[in-house]
């Protein structure tokens, strides 16, 4: 399968995978189902939504399989366990009761069994940006990244279980900020900033006899950066919480990718690029070593633009270095061409990825598409 942009879908592609809605309104909608074919009517669904692309069947590209990263059913129960917990909080203003907490706690649990039996740790973006609630959709992101992460380092379950309920609930906070002030289009006032600047403090108040010790730590440093230039203590170094640590990474990562203001120029290896610059100043250099080993730059079955013009597809990343991946190379004919590793084949070195042709707007990638596309018919 081959993942293409709203913009490149076509009539007549075939769907190779569900495309599921989680709004505020209904946490597991299913807008169209694997198999069906795009007519005019579906493709607009599709922009409708804003959902930015979809898996399409291509015979050329049938071995390249995609699968979820948290089940769908899963992924529904969290928003809505996660929405349910914090609307509750807003609402009783502050008195989260101990049943709800147990709420997430179960969720936690349920991530971690279905993270920890993955055979490989690939976080794929494409699999979390179908949500149109942003809140919710960034603390299931961040629990997810988090869990990942800590699994990567070789954490115990007890420590993967706070860091997935900090992850769950680090913004909690944000409740009680006025709605004017955090949904402000443009930039905010010192006044306002300083006031959403409270949200790790309001979350350790709300929360304190409800979740250990260690979790309110992580939530309220996740904001602290390595050089003491963070908030609201403005810490540094080891004396922020080691879950404050991961947090902060992961939160970063997912808001710079979410941002929907910056969407079409954040990819995720610009996003990967600007974390690690901030290793050692913001970030944890080691912490950010396995959550590197954990996400990937350019996710699998999407198109690349290579340093020597053409195109190609990620076939399977490498964990060593996820932003050299193994890349199915589409010859200038449009005609498709063999595997390379930009990783391990000598013989690529100096090949690099240039751009994630995602939605790169270019005559290259049309005659790309319409070339594969074009050979799938004709197979
Ligand atoms: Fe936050």
């Amino acid at each position: 399968m081959l993942f293409i942009t709203n913009k490149y879908l076509k009539p007549g592609m075939i769907l190779a995978k569900d495309i599921i809605l989680y709004n505020s309104s209904n946490f597991n909608s299913l807008l169209l189902t694997k198999g069906q074919v795009l007519n005019r009517t579906f493709i607009n669904r599709i922009h409708y939504h804003s959902i930015e692309g979809a898996y399409i069947e291509s015979e050329v590209f049938a071995d390249i399989e995609v699968d979820s990263y948290i089940n769908d059913t899963l992924k529904a129960k969290s928003l809505k366990t996660v929405k349910d917990v914090y609307y509750e909080l807003k609402m009783s203003w502050g008195k989260v009761n101990s049943a709800s907490i147990r709420q997430i706690s179960g969720i936690v649990d349920s991530l971690i069994t279905e993270i920890l039996y993955k055979d490989n740790l690939s976080y794929n973006i494409i699999d979390f940006k179908n949500y149109d609630d942003y809140t919710y959709q960034h603390c299931l992101n961040v629990a997810t990244l988090a869990i990942s992460t800590g699994i990567a380092m070789g954490l115990g379950e007890g420590m993967l279980h706070d860091l997935g309920m900090a992850g769950l609930l680090h913004d909690i906070g944000k409740m009680m900020i006025p709605i004017e002030i955090l949904n402000k289009p443009g930039k905010l006032t010192d006044e306002e900033f300083d006031i959403i600047k409270e949200h790790p403090v309001n979350a350790v108040n709300l929360l304190k006899d409800l979740v250990p010790y260690s979790v309110l730590s992580g939530i309220q440093s996740h904001h602290e950066k390595l050089d003491g230039t963070g908030y609201p203590y403005g810490i540094a170094g080891s004396n922020i919480h080691f879950y404050g640590r991961v947090l902060a990474v992961c939160d970063v990562y997912d808001a710079l990718t979410s941002d929907r203001s910056y969407r079409m120029t954040s990819f995720p290896s610009e996003v990967i690029e600007y974390i690690m610059g901030c290793a050692d100043k913001h970030f944890d250099y080691e912490i950010l070593k396995s959550f590197l080993q954990v996400i990937v730059a350019y996710p699998i079955g999407t198109f690349v633009k290579l340093s020597d013009k053409r195109f190609a597809v990620v076939v399977k990343n490498n964990s060593e270095n996820i932003m050299r991946p193994i890349v199915r190379i589409i010859n200038s004919d449009g005609t498709v061409g063999k595997d390379v590793d930009l990783l391990y084949d000598k013989k690529y070195m100096n090949i690099t990825i240039t751009d994630m042709a995602y939605d790169y707007d270019g005559s290259g990638l049309e005659g790309a598409l319409k070339s594969t596309y074009e050979m799938k018919l004709k197979l």
